[in-house]
């Protein structure tokens, strides 16, 4: 699956480990998220195009880089996606924030849109939509396309658990959109939560449940 991309790196996991654990309280669910999005976020940025530039030192004259154009957006799927917002603006501060709030229908399971601003440059800049769970794959699918309805070319999905039926789902529907996720559950519960995932994002993310 070369447009998946899920991160192996120990820190992740283990804070993943964290993350799925019930006994973790909303506080902790909440800095872990936005800690576990910094740490994807320095692999997910690793393709931004450079410039040279010459720097001043107190000793001499330096050529060295700069990333160059327009910065990234970032849009999260709202409520969760927000849990993920600044731990990527540690990383990048200057990166525009667009939103999308989108819920699932409990009775027919398909995301329904409530909210939607982006920033008025988006087809200019590389989106990297942001939402902790990716299960029917309904959500990401449908921000996408709002996104791409806007002129952007350059899409990239972040998620924290991916369900195998999501990543199908996206690969279906936006085959150009690379994946980047720290775990791939097998399966969804009969409520299209993922097994055994980490339960409901939204609610330990902003303490709802
Ligand atoms: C959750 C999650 C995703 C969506 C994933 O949001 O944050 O947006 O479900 O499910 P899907 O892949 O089957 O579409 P939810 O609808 O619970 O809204 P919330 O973030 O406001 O709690
Ligand atoms: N949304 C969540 O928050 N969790 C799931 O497991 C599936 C959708």
């Amino acid at each position: 699956m070369e447009s998946v991309f899920v991160f192996d790196h120990p820190l992740i996991q283990h804070k993943i480990s964290l993350l799925r654990d019930k006994n973790t309280n909303t506080k902790e669910f909440r800095e872990l998220v936005s800690e576990i999005a910094m740490l994807m976020g320095y692999e997910v940025t690793r393709n931004m195009p450079l410039k040279e530039v010459e720097i001043e030192t107190p000793i001499g004259i330096a050529k060295t880089n700069i990333i160059s154009g327009k910065k990234l957006g970032i849009v999260p799927i709202l409520r969760a996606g927000l849990g993920m917002v600044d731990g990527m603006l540690r990383l990048l501060p200057m990166a525009k924030v667009g939103h999308i709030g989108l819920y699932r229908d409990p009775e027919t399971l398909e995301p329904v849109e409530y909210y939607c601003k982006l920033p008025v440059d988006v087809e200019e800049r590389e989106i990297v939509v942001l939402d902790p769970m990716l299960a029917t794959g309904g959500s990401a699918s449908a921000a996408i396309q709002f996104i791409k309805n806007r002129g952007v070319q350059n899409i990239k999905l972040m998620c924290l658990i991916a369900a195998k039926a999501g990543i199908e789902r996206i690969r279906k529907d936006h085959p150009d959109v690379e994946i980047y996720c720290a775990a791939v559950d097998e399966v969804l519960n009969d409520h299209a939560y993922i097994v055994p995932g980490l339960g409901d994002a939204g609610d330990r993310l902003f303490g709802t449940k």
